[in-house]
């Protein structure tokens, strides 16, 4: 089924402009788009059944591999969800997880905007009835290599990832991917993501747009892209990181000082030292909670704690749901059964010895990380791009002040004022409209929007997708 008509042509083409948009010293020039006669084609990637699936799921998914580069040998692996209803006349919808070094199938599938949760004994699934395929197609991305199942043949690769070469090889993975489901090419396509996602979001598409125009074409009919709890911008995050923790009485007034003394002009990837002391002063003072949803419990099962950014860990307190702030052990437990793997089309000779949510290894060697990615976004809201950006207000890892911060920094007009939006006859956030880009936040939910607020979550993507405003009206639904 996959086209793959005169690919060499094509080929050459596209890897000079490739170089050209992203610097040549990360794209191998021995890449190809149209991938290995010999790759597995979309029916060879059809998951059949997952074990501990106690349901008939009425929609087709898939999982596999993608070679980025022949090179090194670097593969990422993905798992695309068709939507339950029609999904030929449905968008196409990548979602991205940050850290660097998490999964997206760990995160954005197994507890966020995924057709497929993970119940707590780690061996039996349940239906997320908010899943982000009731209205689109849905591709979850592990990225970039030494991600979850995303592997490279060359160890060092895993030593050196940064963000323009996560850009780069994602590019020639969508290619790649579209060549082995041809029929999503030029499907209406959007991108969405959280946390250190901000980079990656933004960056894959300006490569996107840059690629597009290059080559005069829309395989990749990229529409536009949404954030949420994103990082922006170093300077105006770390300053509304330092307000939001002050105004939630989470820091002394001393530690506040010195934090905005100290780290301000800091990089958030790459901390010096005196800003890392500084912020271990503050850890100490906010105590055991859970800085990516600070009202919720944290989990008290043995389970590994990560860092910063990278980790995230849970959801919400919404009262009539029941809470588990454990939803990353269960996918711990889940995505390492071997029969779970074997399921997925993981081969075990490239799967890692242990899945992990996120790589401690991919970051803490992570390279290029730029201080902003205002610019960018200036450059794709000029090439008519739509742009949403979302916050869960109770995040204090990348809350809603930096958010606010940043979108302020891009002095853009606004066009639609501040408002209350409603769901189901409640406030779900507060909105504001700017030329080329809508901001919406989430009340009470933290990092993982999806996670916290599954229902307004989908709420929002439907709006996004649909390119309305969120909704005034007070209506509660008589369900
Ligand atoms: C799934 O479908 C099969 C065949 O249609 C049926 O026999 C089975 O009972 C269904 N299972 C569930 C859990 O609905
Ligand atoms: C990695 O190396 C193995 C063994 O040579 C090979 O079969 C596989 O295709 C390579 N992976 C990639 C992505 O090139
Ligand atoms: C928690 O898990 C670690 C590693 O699995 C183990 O070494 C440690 O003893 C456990 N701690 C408790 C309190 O169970």
């Amino acid at each position: 089924m996959a086209n793959t008509r005169c690919p060499f042509v094509l080929q050459l083409l596209t890897l000079s402009l490739i170089n050209l948009y992203l610097g040549n010293s990360v794209v191998s020039v021995t890449s190809s788009i149209s991938g290995h006669p010999s790759e597995p084609k979309e029916e060879l990637d059809r998951v059949l059944d997952l074990p501990g699936q106690t349901f008939n799921a009425t929609f087709a998914h898939y999982s596999g591999y993608v070679t980025v580069n022949e090179e090194s040998g670097r593969a990422l692996f993905y798992w695309f969800f068709e939507a339950i209803e029609d999904p030929d006349s449905k968008p196409l919808v990548l979602w991205l997880n940050g850290g660097p070094g998490c999964s997206s199938i760990a995160y954005g599938e197994a507890e966020e905007v995924g057709p497929f949760h993970i119940r707590p004994d780690g061996k039996t699934l349940y239906l997320n009835p908010y899943s982000w395929n009731q209205v689109s197609n849905i591709l979850f991305l592990d990225s970039p290599v030494g991600v979850g199942f995303s592997y490279s043949n060359t160890s060092s690769d895993l030593l050196n990832n940064g963000d323009r070469r996560t850009a780069a090889d994602s590019l020639i993975f969508l290619l790649r991917w579209l060549e082995r489901f041809p029929q999503y090419k030029g499907r209406d396509f959007y991108i969405t993501g959280e946390s250190y996602a901000g980079h990656y979001v933004p960056q894959l598409s300006q490569a996107i747009v840059r690629y597009n125009l290059a080559a005069k074409e829309k395989t990749i009919n990229l529409k536009g892209y949404m954030v949420g709890n994103a990082l922006f911008d170093d300077y105006h995050d770390h300053l509304g990181v330092f307000q939001f923790m002050w105004a939630a009485g989470m820091i002394s007034d001393q530690t506040y000082k010195l934090l905005n003394l100290i780290c301000d002009f800091d990089s958030f990837i790459h901390t010096k030292d005196s800003c890392n002391k500084i912020q271990d002063v503050a850890s100490e003072e906010v105590g055991d909670i859970d800085p990516y949803s600070i009202f919720t419990p944290t989990c008290t099962a043995n389970v590994s704690q990560s860092n910063q950014l990278r980790k995230r860990m849970h959801m919400v307190g919404s009262v009539k749901e029941k809470y588990d702030p454990c939803t990353e052990a269960h996918s711990v437990a889940y995505f390492n059964l071997p029969e779970v793997q074997k399921a997925l089309h993981v081969i075990p000779e490239f799967a890692p010895s242990k899945w992990v949510t996120c790589s401690e290894l991919v970051n803490n060697h992570w390279k290029d990380s730029p201080r902003t990615v205002l610019d960018i976004y200036h450059e794709l809201i000029h090439s008519g791009l739509r742009i949403w950006v979302i916050s869960g207000d109770t995040d204090s890892v990348l809350p809603v002040t930096s958010t606010r911060y940043s979108i302020d920094a891009l002095k853009l007009p606004t066009v639609g004022p501040w408002h209350a939006w409603y769901d189901d006859g409640q406030v779900g956030g507060w909105t504001q409209e700017y030329a080329g880009l809508t901001f919406v936040s989430v009340r009470g939910a933290g990092h993982e929007v999806p996670l916290h607020r599954p229902k307004q979550a989908l709420t929002i993507l439907k709006s996004f997708l649909s390119g309305s405003s969120m909704s005034t009206s007070k209506q509660v639904s008589d369900i």
